[in-house]
């Protein structure tokens, strides 16, 4: 008899999760194994909605954004009825293993029904990058390149018009996608929640840049950064089954300070899911494909309870909780060199 692997995706959807499933199914499937799609993350297996997938299921997604197997932030755990059902419903599908796709919520939760007993296999997926022990998780490549190319356009008018464009993007608590893009167009500041800010050094910096004839400046902020002496800024106060707040609001607050402060006309634009939308770029095909493949086997090896993880070009694999233990913050060495074109 076949044995059957289940898979899910979990929290944020992110560019590149197609790309792991359709190498899981044909990886799968060549090494004999039955594929079962467990649909909205952790919801699915609450609630046993499954699809079974076949070749024609993964066929012709590699490109597609989004996941085919839908998401949810549901954590099981803040339920004790539901993670009973998330066990019963593992056991009557009759699941050898589980690949559990997502960031540090849904791998976290992977992580716990492993100390349960359960099989199962972590793939790192979010836009953030801010998942240890791997050097990239797929979807941040896509993400930066959105917004650099709207950092690109967002030149352009600010240029035209003479202002000062801050330009808000996501991370969570991580300055990755803000550094990375921020160095990748151009920007003339760039604030991380790394490192708190000072409005007086942004202001200094613009008004030293216009001082020297520019007459624009591009402030990429992170949606995590705090002003010195403040409260991170929050869009909403009520918090997801996982205890996060709902980030965003910092672009509006510094852009009216910087407008205030320096004089000069602002806009704001925040670039929110659009950096999460759409088509991945070819690296996060590629990652994700090397994932889900790694993936496969590493069930095929009998190794469960770890992850599979970018190291040096190479996928290897890594305990779930080596993954979740810390934050992955920006590497300051990035942060000095984006430093080197503030102003
Ligand atoms: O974790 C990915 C991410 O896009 C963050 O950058 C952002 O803060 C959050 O998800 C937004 O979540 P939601 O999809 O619930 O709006």
């Amino acid at each position: 008899m076949k044995k059957t692997i289940g898979i899910l995706t979990g929290g944020g959807d992110c560019p590149g999760l197609n790309p792991v499933i359709r190498a899981v199914v044909r990886k799968g499937i060549n090494l004999g194994y039955e594929i079962i799609g467990i649909k909205n993350g952790w919801k699915g297996l609450v609630e046993n909605d499954t699809e079974k997938l076949d070749l024609l299921s993964v066929s012709g997604i590699i490109h597609r954004g989004g996941t085919i197997l839908g998401t949810s932030r549901t954590n099981p755990y803040k339920n004790q009825g539901d993670i009973k059902k998330v066990i019963a419903n593992y056991k009557k599908l009759n699941l050898h293993c589980l690949i559990a796709t997502g960031g540090e919520d849904t791998l976290g939760v992977a992580a716990k029904l492993n100390k349960e007993g359960l099989n199962v296999v972590g793939v790192p997926k979010t836009i953030d990058n801010d998942l240890s022990a791997t050097d990239f998780t797929f979807g941040f490549d896509t993400a930066v390149n959105i917004a650099t190319e709207c950092i690109d356009r967002l030149h352009t008018t600010a240029e035209s018009h003479h202002r000062i464009i801050v330009v808000e993007v996501m991370g969570r608590h991580a300055g990755w996608i803000a550094a990375y893009s921020g160095i990748a167009g151009g920007a003339d500041i760039i604030l991380v929640p790394e490192i708190p800010i000072d409005t007086s050094e942004v202001v200094e910096i613009i008004k030293k840049r216009h001082g020297r004839g520019k007459t624009f400046s591009i402030v990429v902020v992170a949606e995590g950064a705090k002003l010195k002496k403040s409260d991170e800024i929050l869009q909403e106060e009520e918090l997801d089954s996982f205890g996060h707040v709902r980030l965003g609001g910092i672009g509006e607050t510094l852009g009216k300070l910087i407008e205030e402060k320096t004089g000069y006309e602002t806009r704001i634009s925040v670039l929110g899911h659009i950096q999460r939308g759409g088509t991945p770029t070819a690296f996060d095909r590629v990652l994700g494909t090397r994932f889900g493949v790694k993936a496969i086997e590493m069930i095929d090896a009998g190794e469960f309870g770890c992850m599979v993880s970018l190291q040096r070009n190479k996928i290897v694999s890594v305990t779930i909780d080596s993954a979740i233990a810390k934050l992955k913050t920006l590497d300051m060495e990035l942060y000095d060199i984006a430093k080197v074109f503030f102003g």
